[in-house]
């Protein structure tokens, strides 16, 4: 647990907080909170987003426990009912409470979820950009495949490279409340950290989006990078003219 938190980046709140999540076949995954300084307190990645996004962009797709360093906030209980299949196991080993596992039902009693509304959309049907024959599109293609956006249609990624074979990426984490969803650039950026990296050792990012029309990630991506130091990565305007580009045939932003 204390391995977790130490990847907290915390400029805001100073308060770090750190989850651990056990996946269904033994896996283990650490998440750790990351806030974005001049940027709205929403866009914070809460540590069980951090370890539940790690997992899931490893394939993982079915988890057995969580451990946290703090009670889970209403937004992270929201957050992991979209993708608990009901054996999720939920331990809070805050020094104030005596440990015990919880499950969601229990924490989340009579919860809100995308059974309530049909939105009319599949994202299963979204059709996924072509990508160029590149090694970061790789990475790409296969974070797209691991997105969950059944309320934009929107399967977003963004790709964060440092050096030559490295990529992390991060992918559109929807939520049948909005909200709590995570955005591609919240998520790659946690990934990164959690991965032990520097921000400004981030050389190249990308982000890849099938469709815009309900939710774009342009701008949000953009902010989040300046807000964690990596330069290049302006507002639209600027940011072209210093050479970022948008490939409309593969739906790829360059945005550093
Ligand atoms: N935080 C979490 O990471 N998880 C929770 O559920 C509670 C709150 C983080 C968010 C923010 O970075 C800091 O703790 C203060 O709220
Ligand atoms: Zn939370």
């Amino acid at each position: 647990m204390n391995q977790a938190k130490a990847f907290a980046h915390v400029p805001i709140s100073g308060y770090q907080v750190g989850a651990v999540l056990i996946t269904a076949r033994g896996r283990v995954f650490l998440g750790a909170n990351l806030e974005f300084p001049g940027q709205p307190l929403s866009t914070a990645v809460h540590a069980e987003q951090a370890a539940l996004a790690a997992a899931l962009m490893a394939g993982e797709q079915s988890f057995a426990r969580l451990d946290v360093s703090a009670p889970p906030c209403g937004h992270c209980r929201q957050f992991l009912r979209e993708f608990d299949r009901g054996g999720l196991g939920i331990r809070i080993l805050a020094a104030e409470t005596a440990p015990a596992t919880s499950t969601l039902d229990h924490l989340l009693p009579q919860a809100f979820g995308g059974e309530y509304f049909s939105s009319g959309l599949n994202a299963s049907e979204a059709r996924l950009p072509e990508l160029p024959d590149k090694e970061w599109a790789a990475a790409a293609r296969e974070a797209l495949a691991r997105s969950h956006a059944p309320y934009s249609g929107n399967r977003a990624v963004a790709v964060l490279a440092g050096g030559k074979r490295l990529f992390i990426t991060g992918a559109s984490l929807e939520n049948a409340a909005f909200n709590p969803s995570l955005g591609p650039m919240q998520c790659a950026l946690s990934q990164w950290r959690m991965a032990g990296h520097d921000f400004k050792h981030i050389e190249a990012a990308w982000l890849v989006q099938s469709d815009t029309r309900r939710v774009d990630w342009e701008l949000q991506s953009r902010e989040l990078l300046a807000s964690v130091g990596v330069p290049g990565t302006t507002r639209p305007g600027p940011a072209a003219a210093e050479g970022c580009t948008f490939d409309a045939a593969h739906r790829v932003l360059r945005l550093r």
